[in-house]
């Protein structure tokens, strides 16, 4: 925590939580053991995020394309989802956390559905920090969902800007991601908020998901921290 500067933060941080099932074989295990020490690495995240003063984090969960996995893989996750949220949401009450929710939610299971209705409705009121989960959720198909809901709105393309698209958006009340990580030394985005890391930095770590911690997260901060971020200018402007 030392040494990161509180007035230099990025206010959203998106992670690509990835290596759980790497991290169970390296251990003998099956894969569902690796989701399941997944959770510890997400709790410890989440609390050192809101610790240091992130206002949002966005965690990938399941994407679109995890849905092509073994049907036992995918039904194990599901009953992981459904009882951590069940038992996190005493965490994001005792730190003042908001729980919301991107992706094609409908498409989870009704349990899981209902679980992660009723947390978000309880933490509702909370301020100190939005952890946002993307389940069911891939980039392409908030993109497309953007689009049929501009059509079926009747926009004129003159109405259409970087601005009013991003109403359209499931991150409408989000800001950009400042830095995006992604575990397990993978180099790729996977269909992750495509349109909103236009200008993220993007921080790899060949550290597997379940061993992830609030120590981790802040080694990504500090080397964030020592970028410079120039959306297209010169040093030398940035520097009036
Ligand atoms: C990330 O770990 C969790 C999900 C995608 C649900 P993986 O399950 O992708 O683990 P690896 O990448 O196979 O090690
Ligand atoms: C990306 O991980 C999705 C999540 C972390 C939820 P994957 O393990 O599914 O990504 P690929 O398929 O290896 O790119
Ligand atoms: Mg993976």
């Amino acid at each position: 925590m030392e040494g990161i500067d509180r007035n230099n933060l990025p206010q959203h941080i998106a992670i690509i939580m990835d290596g759980n099932g790497r991290w169970a074989k390296t251990k003998g295990k099956l894969r569902l053991f690796g989701h399941q020490n997944g959770v510890k690495a997400v709790r410890d995240t989440v609390k050192g995020a809101a610790e240091i003063g992130i206002k949002y984090l966005t965690l990938y969960a399941f994407s679109t394309e995890n849905w092509t996995r073994p049907e036992k893989e995918i039904n194990a996750l599901m009953t992981l989802l459904v009882s951590a949220i069940n038992k996190e949401t005493k965490t994001l009450m005792d730190n003042n956390i908001r729980l919301s929710a991107i992706g094609d939610i409908k498409k989870l299971p009704t349990k899981a559905q209902k679980e992660l209705q009723e947390a978000i409705e309880k933490t509702e009121e909370n301020t100190r920090m939005t952890l946002v989960l993307a389940l069911s959720y891939s980039s392409r198909w908030e993109i497309l969902n953007a689009v049929q809901n501009i059509i079926k709105d009747k926009k004129k393309a003159g109405e259409i800007n970087e601005t009013s698209f991003q109403q359209y958006l499931t991150t409408k009340s989000v800001p950009d991601p400042e830095l995006l990580i992604r575990t397990s030394g993978e180099y790729r985005i996977s269909n992750f908020l495509l349109w909103q890391i236009a200008y993220s930095e993007l921080y790899f770590t060949e550290t597997l998901w379940p061993d992830f911690r609030r120590a981790d997260l802040y080694k990504a901060l500090l080397n964030y921290q020592n970028r410079e971020r120039r959306f297209g200018k010169t040093t030398e402007q940035l520097q009036k």
